[in-house]
């Protein structure tokens, strides 16, 4: 059996680093497709130039660095640092990253620490991507703000910073199902159809017969306007380079916007002081 109750999006993803599909650690119901769209379009936005020091803070299966490395021209000299917060999920990506980028001419460093506190020196980083992690359930306001001190200790003055899938709205609105699997069930099929409720019972199924990880997450997470976002990156020393809607891939692979996130990018104008 494979079910977990999880109190921190730290814990979830300690969790799924258990589940045999290392696309789990990249959330998104491990759709690859998906996470394949997502990366492209942030190193398309994002202008990678030889010698950077790059950060992806929350790397999940470093699917990010993988695209970069495939990319041509290769870019030269880079350093490449993935962040993940919890032993179990770092020793399964080093795992995967000696078998999967066998291919590549260089792999990136794992390195194990959290936003809030990542153990690198002050002012190394050009550029720091964090997506689809700061809001993620279980993270709040403070959590948010304590990773921003230290993505501005890192980086250096002028050096990036790319928050991308950060929501405006809560997204548990309506989901009030709890830790409940059959009051889950049944969202399922009134919201999101006949398919997905079919996954849901074949995912609990296939929980209940093996040890793949099935997490009850925590139900709150951070959310946060356009307008407070700007307030909150100046106080800590950024200044906004740009905003757009985040766009996804949809069942018939058609692009489209996402009705609730926002991907930012920005740079490091002033080191922050309390
Ligand atoms: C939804 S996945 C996103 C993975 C990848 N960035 C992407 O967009 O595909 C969230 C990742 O953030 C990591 N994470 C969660 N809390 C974190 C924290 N406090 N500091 C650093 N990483 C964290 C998780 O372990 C997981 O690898």
């Amino acid at each position: 059996m494979g079910f977990y109750i999880s109190n921190s999006l730290i814990e979830t993803y300690r969790f799924r680093s258990k589940s045999r599909k290392i696309e789990h650690l990249n959330g998104r119901n491990g759709n690859t497709g998906l996470t394949a769209f997502v990366m492209k379009k942030i190193i398309e936005m994002i202008k990678i130039r030889d010698g950077m020091f790059i950060m992806d803070v929350g790397c999940g299966d470093a699917s990010f660095f993988r695209m970069l490395l495939e990319e041509k021209p290769i870019k030269k000299n880079l350093t490449l640092i993935g962040v993940l917060p919890s032993e179990e999920e770092v020793n399964r990506v080093k795992k995967y990253i000696a078998k999967k980028f066998q291919h590549l001419s260089r792999f990136p460093s794992i390195l194990q620490s959290k936003a809030d506190k990542l153990d690198v020196p002050d002012k190394c980083c050009d550029l720091l991507i964090c997506n689809s992690v700061l809001h993620g359930n279980g993270q709040t306001l403070s959590d948010f703000k304590k990773a921003l001190v230290e993505f501005n200790r890192v980086l250096k003055t002028g050096g990036k910073i790319y928050i991308g899938e950060l929501p405006d709205v809560n997204e548990m609105n309506g989901k009030n199902y709890g830790n409940s699997l059959i009051k889950w069930l049944i969202y399922l099929k009134k919201e999101q159809g006949f398919r997905s409720f079919v996954r849901g019972i074949l995912n609990i199924i296939n929980s209940t017969i093996s040890t793949e990880p099935f997490v009850f997450v925590p139900k709150h997470m951070f959310y946060i306007s356009n307008n407070d976002l700007y307030e909150i990156m100046r106080y800590h020393g950024f200044q906004m380079i740009s905003k757009n809607r985040h766009l996804e891939i949809n069942a018939a692979g058609e692009e489209i916007e996402s009705k609730t996130r926002w991907n930012y990018l920005a740079f490091k104008n002033a080191d922050f002081k309390e």
